[in-house]
């Protein structure tokens, strides 16, 4: 009877042990067989109950069903040890039909995005990119552009004088108007350009600007201007409008309805102003322009009889507002998520 169970033991240990695929199950079925209190060791504890040359017999039979079950066990254990249990697989498991988390990467400001593109299209026209400081004199934002002295836009109203440190003052004191200033305008890299580079030139120049006035929908303190200056010996107002208009095709791709009208600005003589169409109909104030004024060929030193020129200020946000169809400026300066990660 008991030779039997032996065998019926090694059967059922070895059907089993066939069956295990991962480690869990081999840990299993350690424990139930060859553990402390497994199948074997019962096979040992009920020695005992035998006759003496049962006993010796038994267990012969049994340390060599032990053996070989430890045996079988370990090369199964071999096997799977790098198997993680079966439940934990199925909680691991990757899914890779399912739809991915989308990553939220940062990206450039819409004005930047504007300001970009605009100075590339410039760029492809043979303009080269100039830069000027934030922190001006009123000699390169003003006088030297033939600004008047007593020009509305020197007041306190529309602009950001700095105070000096005294020490700097007394060295200032005598010198030409060199009060610092935020710059009000690209322009005065007009004159800084032009004071370093002899003609023919022509320059865009990108940049922020300050004016020291009250926020409205399409008015805030600081913006963003690309400024331009073509200097040729002959320049006309016609090559002006030839170039506006290319660049206005390329940055809005359709055509933008524009409209030039008369304006005027000290350092320009004739100047226009240049607005668009916005999607609701309503004009928008885009860029002044103008022909380069002598007065200011003159303040860089350069022959107003032999030069001739073309500037324009084009208001970059005013852009982004037509580009993007938005009615107020001061949005591009909330850092609002919710605007910004449409772009
Ligand atoms: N600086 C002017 C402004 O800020 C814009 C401007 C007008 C620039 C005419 C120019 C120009 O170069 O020719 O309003």
């Amino acid at each position: 009877m008991f030779f039997m169970d032996l065998n019926e033991l090694e059967n059922r240990a070895k059907e089993e042990l066939e069956k295990i695929v991962d480690i869990k199950e081999a840990e299993d079925f350690f424990k139930k067989y060859l553990g402390k209190k497994g199948e074997i060791a019962k096979v040992f504890d009920s020695l005992k109950d035998f006759a003496q040359d049962e006993k010796k017999q038994i267990g012969q039979e049994a340390n060599k069903l032990k053996k070989e079950i430890e045996e079988f066990f370990e090369q199964k254990k071999q096997e799977v040890k790098n198997v993680p249990a079966k439940h934990k697989q199925k909680e691991e498991k990757i899914d890779i039909t399912r739809p991915g988390f989308k990553k939220i990467r940062g990206h450039l400001h819409p004005l930047t995005l504007v300001m970009e593109e605009a100075c590339g299209i410039f760029q492809t026209m043979g303009f080269e990119i100039a830069l000027g400081p934030e922190l001006e004199s009123e000699w390169y934002n003003f006088d030297a552009l033939n600004v008047p002295k007593d020009h509305p836009a020197r007041d306190m109203q529309d602009t950001f004088w700095l105070k000096e440190p005294k020490s700097v003052r007394s060295k200032l004191e005598g010198l030409k108007s060199d009060k610092p200033v935020m710059r009000t305008h690209t322009s005065p890299v007009q004159v800084r350009y032009m004071e370093s580079h002899q003609p023919p030139l022509r320059i865009v120049v990108p940049g922020r600007v300050f004016r020291n006035e009250a926020t409205d929908a399409k008015h805030e303190a600081q913006f963003y201007q690309l400024e331009g200056l073509l200097v040729d010996e002959d320049v006309s107002s016609a090559n002006f409008k030839a170039i506006i208009e290319e660049f206005l095709k390329r940055f809005f791709k359709t055509s933008v309805e524009i409209r030039l009208r008369p304006g005027f600005f000290p350092f320009t003589e004739p100047s226009f102003e240049i607005d668009a169409k916005r999607a609701d109909g309503k004009w928008l104030e885009l860029m002044g322009a103008g022909m380069v004024h002598p007065n200011v060929f003159k303040a860089v030193g350069l022959n107003p009889n032999q030069w001739k020129g073309f500037a324009f200020g084009v208001g970059v946000d005013r852009l982004a507002m037509v580009r993007y169809n938005i009615a107020d400026i001061r949005i591009f300066y909330q850092n609002d998520l919710r605007f910004l990660t449409q772009f």
